[in-house]
């Protein structure tokens, strides 16, 4: 793996016992409404098979989960044993693992043929990987024609007095409060600089739009600190 990828997979394993504490706490809870209004947005079939990729601690598969129940067979992946590893214990303890298999993998190579999938999920992970067009090519090789693709993402708001405030909390407050409790001062400084990094939405749509994928919408949501992506392979 490449000393990029490895960076990124020793930080979240770091940061994995604290990860879902921190996501609530520092999101105020919004974290759980942005991957609920993603699955909704889906319109998934009423018996589907599904990725949720970059899965981290489990909390998009539990979701659809939460909202398809047994009709929807959902597969985990990430490449981070801690994140796994937790993800594993909440979907044992929500007695969620009779439909739902996770499995050690690189978004880059998915290890999964060709065609798989009616809809495949990646929340608060795209950011981390810097061959975006590659892991979209990928995303697109797996998912079934007429299949769709979800993307949440951390995003900047626009220019104007909210981005202002949430740009002092977001560089200021929030790194402070993720190195107390994670005990990983690099992790919570990454991840400003990571968003401030990441293309405008406009832009990052037309690179889902090149990689394949057509009727390429975006949807802001709390005034653009998140946007999701939703594309079709057609
Ligand atoms: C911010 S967490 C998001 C976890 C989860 N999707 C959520 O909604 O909370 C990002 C996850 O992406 C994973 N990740 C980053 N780059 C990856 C890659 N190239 N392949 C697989 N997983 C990756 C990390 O290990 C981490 O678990």
């Amino acid at each position: 793996m490449s000393v990029e990828l490895d960076f990124i997979k020793d930080m979240f394993d770091s940061i994995a016992p604290k990860y879902d504490f921190l996501n609530r706490f520092l999101s105020l809870g919004q974290d759980i409404v942005w991957r609920k209004k993603m699955v909704e947005s889906c319109d998934l079939p009423d018996k589907c098979v599904v990725l949720d990729v970059a899965c981290g601690t489990c909390d998009v598969s539990l979701e659809i989960k939460r909202q398809k129940g047994d009709r929807a067979t959902i597969f985990a992946t990430d490449f981070s044993p801690k994140m796994l590893g937790l993800g594993k214990k909440k979907v044992v303890r929500k007695k969620a693992d009779k439909t739902l298999y996770l499995l050690a993998g690189n978004a880059l190579k998915l290890p999964f043929k060709e065609s798989m999938f009616d809809a495949l999920f990646i929340a608060f992970g795209i950011r981390n990987i810097m061959d975006r067009e590659g892991a979209i090519k990928e995303f697109f090789r797996v998912i079934k024609q007429g299949g769709t693709l979800a993307i949440l993402e951390l995003t900047s708001p626009p220019e104007g007095i909210f981005r202002d405030a949430y740009m002092l909390y977001f560089k200021k407050l929030l790194p402070a409060i993720g190195s107390i409790f994670s005990k990983n001062r690099k992790a919570y400084h990454y991840l400003p600089e990571s968003v401030i990094n990441f293309p405008t939405a406009q832009n990052f749509a037309l690179t889902i739009q090149e990689s394949g994928f057509k009727n390429v919408k975006l949807k802001a949501m709390t005034f653009g600190i998140v946007t999701l992506f939703i594309g079709k392979k057609l």
